[in-house]
Formats: C-alpha cells, sequence, structure tokens
C-alpha cells in the first residue's frame, strides 16, 4: 500500500478571479453548479454539519433539492438528530467538495424549517418507494436488524395499497439562509483562490480574498 503520507494531488485544473466573480453568491454558486453539473456525480451531495451542546459536533451528507435565491433546500425526518440539533441551535454549515472540478463551497447560516405546504409539493414528486421508505423509517433511532425495517416497509406498502402516500408529519424541507459562503478553488502548489462572500447588515455581499 501506498504511505497516505505520499499521496498528492496538485490543483492545475482551474483558477478563479476577481473579475470573474458574481455580485451575489448564489449566482456564483449557479455559474459553478452548472459547469459541474452534468459531469460529477451527486453534484447535490452536500455536507451538513449541526452543533448543539449535548450531541456535540455532527456532520453528514444530504441532498440539495432547491435553490433559492435566498437560501438551500433539503429534506429530511424532523424527528432526526440533525433535527433535534437544529431546534436547539439553527446556525449550520452546508460544504460542497467537487473534486473533479478542485472546488470547495462552505456555506455557514441560519436553518430554518420551510412551509408545510411546500414540504407538501415535494413529498409527491418523490418516487412511491421513496415515500413508502419515509413512513418505515424512524430515522436516526435504533433498530433491532435490517428484517424490522423491511417489515415496516411491508407494512405501509399494504396500507397504502392503490392509495395515494400523505406526507408523514415528521417530514419536510429547510432552508439554509446563507450569512457567508467561500468558494475554493484549488491551484498549483496549494497556492489556491479563496473568495469570501459576506452579508452584511444592508443585506449587501462583502467580497474578500483569503489567504490559502
Ligand atoms: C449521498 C447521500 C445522500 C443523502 N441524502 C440525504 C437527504 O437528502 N436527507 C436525509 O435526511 N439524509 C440523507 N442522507 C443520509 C444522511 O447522511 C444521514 O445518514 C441521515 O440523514 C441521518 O442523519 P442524522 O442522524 O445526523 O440526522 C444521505 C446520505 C448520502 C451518503
Amino acid at each position: 500500500m501506498k504511505k497516505i503520507e505520499n499521496l498528492r494531488t496538485d490543483y492545475k485544473r482551474d483558477q478563479l478571479n476577481e473579475s470573474s466573480l458574481a455580485s451575489c453568491p448564489i449566482e456564483q454558486f449557479k455559474l459553478w453548479f452548472n459547469e459541474v453539473l452534468d459531469v460529477i456525480i451527486e453534484p447535490t451531495a452536500m455536507v451538513l454539519s449541526t452543533y448543539s451542546q449535548n450531541k456535540g459536533v455532527s456532520s453528514r451528507v444530504v441532498l440539495l433539492k432547491e435553490l433559492q435565491q435566498d437560501g438551500f433546500i433539503f429534506y429530511t425526518n424532523y424527528n432526526s438528530l440533525k433535527s433535534e440539533q437544529i431546534k436547539l441551535n439553527p446556525c449550520v454549515s452546508l460544504l460542497f467538495f467537487w473534486p473533479d472540478f478542485q472546488r470547495q463551497i462552505r456555506i455557514n447560516g441560519l436553518v430554518q424549517k420551510i412551509s408545510h405546504e411546500s414540504s407538501v409539493n415535494y413529498f409527491k414528486k418523490r418516487p412511491r418507494k421513496s415515500q413508502i421508505s419515509a413512513w418505515a423509517s424512524s430515522q436516526s433511532s435504533v433498530i433491532k436488524d435490517r428484517f424490522v425495517l423491511e417489515a415496516l416497509f411491508h407494512d405501509f406498502e399494504k396500507k397504502f395499497k392503490n392509495k395515494t402516500i400523505s406526507k408523514p408529519p415528521y417530514w419536510g424541507g429547510y432552508k439554509v439562509v446563507p450569512n457567508s459562503i467561500e468558494f475554493w478553488q484549488g491551484r498549483e502548489s496549494r497556492m489556491h483562490d479563496r473568495f469570501l462572500y459576506t452579508k452584511h447588515q444592508n443585506n449587501k455581499w462583502i467580497i474578500n480574498r483569503l489567504s490559502p
């Protein structure tokens, strides 16, 4: 096996310049996202980190399901660990890492539940089996074995046979409203480009270049 300490990639693919940056980070996100969209796998996968005093820091991947002018939307179980932490502390971070493009995007912000109506609308668009699994899964709780989970799935399959599947009351969306977003483009010899957008009181975005 190769020594981990000797694994090294030099980032030469691209660069990010002041002159090419959009004035709004959501627009800049769209520019980058559109470039990676059809090229990489799981471009919508993002690491969501939450913190609460009782559980500490916790990170996991969730999928971006909608980008709005003021935030990033994902869906989950409102009884999960992440939701429990969000209830106690709405300050979260999101992180996208697109290695093929040698890019990282870090987002800090406040998270809020989206409307019940919006969650219902999205739930309707999910594949039927994903709708059933939302009913079968008490996300983040301990289960005895796989059999228990599959039995629950089959029970709900039977229950909803030939019926429209309603959204479980404990399932829905969150929107992360950013107060800062950093775009990182890997460069040669670790001389990376980093630009941090910070939202100021008048809702204007200030852009600063950061040292790599
Ligand atoms: C590629 C990928 C996509 C995922 N998408 C979601 C998602 O959109 N929503 C979600 O609740 N969990 C998603 N998960 C599962 C979470 O990472 C995590 O296991 C789950 O939400 C429970 O997290 P928690 O116990 O910290 O609340 C995804 C995992 C992976 C690896």
